[in-house]
């Protein structure tokens, strides 16, 4: 009882203690909720399965907000019971990947940055409650957020109802680690005083009427740990190109040696690439992230970055140990704000951030796919990489430059769905090399592509591709008819090269045309 007394600061609360199922029993069909959790962090562990379970005896369908993705298969359960009938605003499960594809749920994929504020304004039905995963409930009925803050914060203000679990598991040196800013209504809206990565700029807590907290559940589950998977050959060789380009700026006198601070997108590739800045010369990093990966905290151990600034941790299970066992250590170098700050357009240009985001394709011109395989099927959303992308400083999209062992090349020559168009894309970068794109104009930008960053697989088919639509003419040259064949060769015979070895005549370098 000590325990949940130290949790729960403000006494009457403590008499809203309830079981999940109990806590379940206060949803509605029909009702949005918002939950916490972002990239697997910080989610609710028990009220979700309880949902699940109320939803095999009767109909329960909700529209279900979070900050992104879920762990502890939360998506998949509650997918399976039926219990999502729309899904905001970004999601990695492959069960309910399959059912939004199938059009069995309506998914809305958002730039992370704006749910709230579309919650805030009206333009989005408002959250009927809340669920948010804490270390503690203050004096004041403050929640303390866990791993991630996400769209906790302003899902708590604006929620009719807020429901608490607590999470013994979560250390409750915790507490500190947040920094809760929620701008102020329009109009009169004020600017977002932060000029700094490191700068405090909120409260360490939540702050709600502790009268709309109407249930308090306790639970003892960990995070899951992250998915992505270990640096291999391709994304050293990506992390070396990145490498030695942001060296080359630092001579030209563009950057310091501490570079601008960094945002690096979540997934294997982008925490590999950061994971090759150990290798680099640069000192005294930054981070102002929206995830923080186990790059960071190898960085910060190895001592190249001093501070990160981010929205959520998601770790592998040693790592995810290591910083809960050693928060002193660690939370003088860390911070977790909501996702509408870490990802605001007005910060990220304020602070010139180098942004480093995945693309799943991107074209000759610039553009970039990062959600839909083949146009049209979903594959986790947009997330913040176009929050980023947009109001970088340097904005930078990895990809390796083939997928499905070379069936799929990830430079086509029209992207079959756009997320960042050629005006928010300055870097491309696959294991092949790099493509600065910066000054120039889209005829000038394929030869680059083309020549420095596609599979040599492909590389002849995108030459002539290029040369026979530049014969047509255009400012920024296609062959409409031609320009998704590759797309529909893969549907067709399993590889964007067709069935046969492709053997027309190679085509000149396109310096040489
Ligand atoms: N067409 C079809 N599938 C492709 C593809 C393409 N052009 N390129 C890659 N893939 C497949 C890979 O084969 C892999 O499939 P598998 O899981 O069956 O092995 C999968 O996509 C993931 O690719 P991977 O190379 O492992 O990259 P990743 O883990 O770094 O993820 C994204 C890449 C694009 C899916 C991921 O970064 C993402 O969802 N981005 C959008 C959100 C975002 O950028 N947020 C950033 C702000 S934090």
């Amino acid at each position: 009882m000590d325990q949940i007394n130290e949790r729960i600061r403000l006494p009457r609360l403590r008499e809203r203690l309830m079981s999940p199922e109990a806590a379940a029993a206060l949803f509605k069909d029909g009702m949005t909720v918002g939950m916490s959790g972002f990239t697997r962090a910080g989610d609710c562990k028990a009220v979700p399965f309880a949902l699940a379970e109320r939803a095999a005896h009767e109909p329960l369908r909700i529209t279900l907000m979070t900050g992104a993705s879920l762990g502890n298969d939360i998506d998949k359960v509650l997918t399976e019971a039926r219990v999502i009938a729309r899904r905001i605003p970004f999601q990695s499960d492959p069960t309910l990947r399959r059912q939004i594809n199938a059009g069995e749920v309506m998914f809305i994929d958002q730039h992370l940055s704006e749910t709230v504020e579309q919650l805030r304004s009206g333009q989005i039905a408002p959250v009927d409650i809340a669920v948010v995963e804490a270390t503690a409930i203050t004096e004041n009925g403050g929640i303390v957020p866990t791993t991630s803050v996400g769209n906790s914060a302003s899902f708590a203000v604006l929620a009719k109802k807020i429901i608490v679990e607590i999470n013994l598991t979560m250390p409750t040196g915790l507490e500190g680690l947040h920094d809760i800013y929620i701008p102020t209504y329009r109009p009169h809206r004020l600017p977002i005083p932060l000029i700094s990565p490191d700068q405090r700029i909120g409260l360490p807590y939540i702050p709600v009427d502790p009268e709309k907290i109407v249930g308090i559940v306790i639970t003892q589950k960990a995070d899951s740990p992250s998915n992505v998977l270990p640096p291999d050959a391709e994304t050293n060789a990506i992390a070396g190109h990145l490498n030695e380009f942001l060296a080359h700026e630092v001579k030209a006198g563009r950057l310091s040696p501490a570079l601008q601070p960094l945002q690096a997108g979540i997934g294997t590739i982008a925490n590999a690439v950061l994971h090759g800045m150990l290798d680099s010369p640069f000192q005294n990093l930054r981070m102002y992230s929206e995830v923080l990966q186990d790059s960071t905290i190898e960085l910060i151990d190895a001592g190249r970055l001093s501070f990160a600034s981010a929205s959520s941790i998601t770790l592998s299970k040693g790592l995810y140990e290591r910083v809960l066992n050693n928060l002193e250590h660690y939370k003088s170098r860390l911070m977790l704000r909501p996702q509408e700050i870490s990802n605001h357009p007005e910060v990220i240009r304020r602070l010139g951030l180098i942004c480093i985001n995945t693309a799943l394709e991107c074209d000759i011109y610039g553009n970039v796919n990062s959600t839909h395989v083949g146009g049209s099927h979903m594959m986790n959303g947009i997330g913040g990489s176009g929050d980023f992308a947009r109001n970088a400083h340097l904005s930078v999209f990895v990809t390796k430059s083939i997928a499905k062992n070379g069936a799929i090349s990830s430079i086509v020559p029209m992207v079959s769905h756009v997320d960042h168009t050629e005006h928010d894309t300055d870097i491309f970068v696959t294991e092949h090399g790099l493509a600065d794109l910066r000054g120039l104009a889209p005829r000038e930008r394929a030869r680059q592509v083309i020549e420095n960053c596609a599979d040599p697989l492909y590389r002849d088919l995108l030459r002539d591709y290029f040369m026979r639509a530049s014969r047509r003419g255009g400012h920024t040259p296609h062959l409409l008819e031609e320009a998704f064949a590759w797309h529909l060769r893969f549907n067709q015979e399993g590889s964007m090269l067709g069935k046969q070895p492709h053997a027309q005549a190679a085509a000149p370098a396109l310096a040489e045309a």
